[in-house]
């Protein structure tokens, strides 16, 4: 399949927005969860390619010209912040009151609709625990029928080289503690479990990623 990686610029907001859609229930579609569909993207995918202190990339699908199946189709991303708690702070100060505005706690919604105006109006800030072992988070997701092809894998290398070139030293990612194939893809791939107060990390210690292979230090490899 002709698929690359790119970087991700403002213009793909729309495409990660569905994406993030897509795959927000654990890994799987949360387009029935809500009456807002945009809220998991406002959150998760857009500030990504908006706001400062961001980084990200996108997997392309870019039809053969000879089969004239039209324009190029985002189906993946791997995102993030440099900084996590500058970050967060800018979104408390700059995105999320006027979402908050747009959708105040009390409106009308779906159960997970009215969790997302809840955090509108408190936005959330990840512990400490975490964001002093490696200040760089990410999210990585990619749509269904293009998982499980080596592409989250060669996602993972791009961004440990991006963030390796500018100094970091490891990233981590939250996962919904529901989310039991992306915990295993999480193991497979290297990265270590963190216990914090709240919630479920995974974090990538860079010395630990061989990016002759693109592979975790050590691990063989099948054939
Ligand atoms: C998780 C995700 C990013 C993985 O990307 P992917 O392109 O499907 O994974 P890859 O093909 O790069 O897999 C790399 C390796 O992990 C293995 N792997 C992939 N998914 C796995 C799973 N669920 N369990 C165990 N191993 C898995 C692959 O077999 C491959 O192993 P190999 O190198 O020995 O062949 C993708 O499946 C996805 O977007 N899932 C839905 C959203 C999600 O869960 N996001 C992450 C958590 S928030």
């Amino acid at each position: 399949m002709p698929l690359h990686l790119r970087p991700g610029t403002a213009a793909d907001a729309p495409a990660l927005s569905k994406i993030c859609l897509l795959t927000g229930n654990f890994g799987t579609s949360a387009e029935h969860l809500h009456t807002h569909r945009e809220l998991l993207g406002l959150v998760y995918a857009e500030p990504y390619v908006r706001m400062q202190g961001t980084y990200a990339f996108v997997l392309v699908h870019t039809p053969e010209q000879k089969q004239k199946e039209g324009p190029e189709q985002v189906v993946g991303y791997i995102i993030g912040a440099y900084d996590t708690p500058a970050f967060e702070a800018e979104m408390a100060r700059e995105w999320f009151p006027p979402l908050a505005e747009k959708y105040p706690v009390g409106g009308e919604g779906t159960l997970l609709d009215k969790w997302f105006y809840r955090l509108f109006a408190n936005p959330p800030r990840t512990a400490e625990d975490v964001t002093s072992l490696y200040p760089s988070h990410l999210h990585i997701d990619i749509l269904p029928s293009y998982q499980r092809s080596g592409w989250g894998r060669k996602m993972v290398d791009t961004v440990v080289r991006h963030l390796s070139s500018r100094g970091y030293r490891g990233v981590w990612a939250g996962i919904d503690s529901r989310n039991e194939e992306g915990r295993k893809w999480y193991v497979k791939l290297g990265f270590r479990r963190v216990e914090s107060t709240v919630g479920e990390y995974w974090v990538m210690d860079f010395e630990r990623w061989d990016g002759e292979r693109g592979r975790p230090v050590g691990q063989v490899t099948a054939g």
